[in-house]
């Protein structure tokens, strides 16, 4: 059983065996909460994002889909990259969005993380609505198999905590 726990407070404070990036495609940092991660955990992360843009992702990381780095200087093991959605009126991609929190456990659970940290990915910048993307995030946890044995939301502020808590 995986317990999903709620912090309000700065992703890159966290002690975890994985924190979760949401990344963009290209993997070389941005604002939010990957500039945030990539400042705090040093170089030694980009450096490996680089080399995964050489190797298995030319055309850079898909989005839904997850891969791990280094966490460099933070107090985790492992920084597990995701791509959210972009949010769209128009067009359903909230299976993109539960795919980048599936494919981010499926990483940590082959990598033996037992503590997951998670930020609530595509709600900045990309615009998913708060309570919307709480509820696929907890929906999506709830729902997957895996041997992570806590999942920790780590919300920014008193509206994207309260948005998770109503899920919980
Ligand atoms: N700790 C926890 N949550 C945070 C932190 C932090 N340090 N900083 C921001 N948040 P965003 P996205 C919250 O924009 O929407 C980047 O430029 C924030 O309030 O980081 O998936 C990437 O390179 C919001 O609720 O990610 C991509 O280009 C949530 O984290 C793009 O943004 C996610 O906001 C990804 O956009």
């Amino acid at each position: 059983m995986t317990t999903i726990t709620l912090v309000q407070g700065d992703i890159t404070r966290q002690h975890a065996d994985a924190i979760v990036n949401a990344a963009n495609s290209s993997l070389l940092g941005g604002g939010g909460v990957d500039g945030a991660i990539h400042r705090r955990g040093g170089p030694a992360i980009l450096e490996e994002c680089r080399a995964l843009r050489a190797s298995r992702y030319g055309k850079g990381l898909p989005t839904g889909q997850a891969v791990a780095t280094t966490a460099g200087e933070l107090d985790a093991r492992w920084v597990i990259h995701t791509v959210g959605p972009v949010y769209s009126r128009s067009e359903d991609r909230s299976e993109l969005l539960a795919s980048c929190y599936r494919e981010s456990l499926r990483v940590a659970g082959e990598l033996g993380a037992r503590t997951v940290a998670f930020p609530a990915v595509s709600t900045g910048v990309y615009r998913w609505p708060m309570q919307d993307a709480a509820r696929i995030a907890v929906e999506t946890v709830r729902s997957t198999r895996t041997a992570v044995e806590e999942v920790r939301f780590v919300l920014f502020d008193d509206l994207a905590y309260e948005a998770f808590a109503r899920q919980t």
